[in-house]
């Protein structure tokens, strides 16, 4: 089940995703952590910040909303305390880093630069929450490409960078594009769709910031899509699936779609040992269809490999 990602080797493909198991220290309750593909942690900011108001959940049927609003202990609390803490019980970190500006970005990542220990770097450009609240840079190819090339700009090269785009646009091949013309390394396909829901007892938002991000099994084949998408027009950029994960025929379905490696998030809120569980599934999957190694599963729903089956239908008249 080992697997590249970009210049990191991980024992295996299925991740914990940025934002459903903080630092780690959750999930460490339930699981070996040290097994885990590796943790993404929760998008770190440069100052410690409050998030927002509370109502910041709302459950609907296939997934779930959130307005947490990049709460965080800020980037000196995370190196001085999470990320030596996550070293310490044999994780692989990739950390994800957000900001309110492309300067920002880049003083993050020139924290991280000086730090030992660190995988990869995953840049939010996605958040649904922050204070620009339904623009996230991941909006804007010219944008995002700017925060990437800051990141990249400050950051050490064998420290591989995977930015995380928004599934909320017209043309996510354009976005992604953008940011490997900036130097990014790799992708990670996708953040939440920005969603809304009404509590018609009260007759207000559900949420206290109104909108937020919807997750789970609701945007699983938004994902497949915008990682099939990409991987057909970037088929060398590495790209870490996430979206709405819970088994590992979701995984699998990922992977064909061209993902390089899982995460797994929401699923964890209900179930924290998803991961192990997810990987369990996957490799059985995996022995069903007598495939031995992850890799050789990668893109494989991109044309026409599998039984000579046609990549692209044409349309007939009828
Ligand atoms: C938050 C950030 C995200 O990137 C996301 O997908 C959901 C929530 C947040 O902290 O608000």
């Amino acid at each position: 089940m080992r697997v590249r990602l970009g210049q990191v080797d991980l024992p295996n493909p299925v991740l914990a995703a940025a934002g459903c198991a903080g630092a780690g220290r959750e999930l460490a309750h339930f699981n070996d952590i040290s097994r885990i593909g590796a943790v993404v942690s929760k998008s770190i900011m440069t100052e410690p910040w409050t998030g927002n108001p509370a109502p910041r959940l709302a459950e609907t049927p296939s997934g779930l909303l959130n307005s947490v609003g990049l709460q965080g202990p800020g980037i000196d609390v995370f190196l001085q305390r999470d990320l030596p803490w996550l070293l310490s019980r044999g994780a692989r970190v990739v950390v994800s880093i957000a900001g309110q500006t492309a300067r920002e970005y880049g003083v993050l990542a020139s924290r991280l630069a000086d730090a030992a220990g660190v995988s990869a770097v995953e840049i939010n450009l996605s958040c649904p929450n922050a204070e620009d609240a339904g623009r996230p840079f991941a909006l804007d190819p010219g944008t995002a490409g700017t925060v990437v090339a800051a990141v990249r700009g400050s950051l050490r090269y064998d420290i591989p960078v995977f930015a995380k785009l928004s599934p909320d646009v017209t043309d996510i091949v354009a976005v992604a594009g953008a940011c490997v013309a900036s130097g990014t390394d790799g992708l990670s396909l996708i953040n939440v769709l920005l969603g809304m829901a009404i509590d018609p007892g009260t007759m207000r938002p559900a949420l206290a910031g109104a909108c937020g991000g919807l997750s789970g099994p609701a945007i699983r084949p938004v994902a497949v899509r915008c990682v099939w998408q990409v991987r057909e027009a970037f088929p060398d950029v590495p790209i870490i699936g996430t979206g709405g994960v819970r088994t590992g025929r979701d995984a699998l379905e990922l992977l064909l779609a061209g993902a390089s490696v899982i995460g797994v998030g929401t699923a964890l809120i209900h179930d924290p040992s998803a991961c192990p569980r997810v990987l369990r599934e996957l490799e059985e999957e995996l022995a069903a269809i007598g495939v031995g190694r992850v890799a050789d599963i990668i893109g494989q729903a991109h044309g026409g490999i599998p039984h000579g089956l046609p990549g692209r239908r044409e349309g007939q008249k009828m």
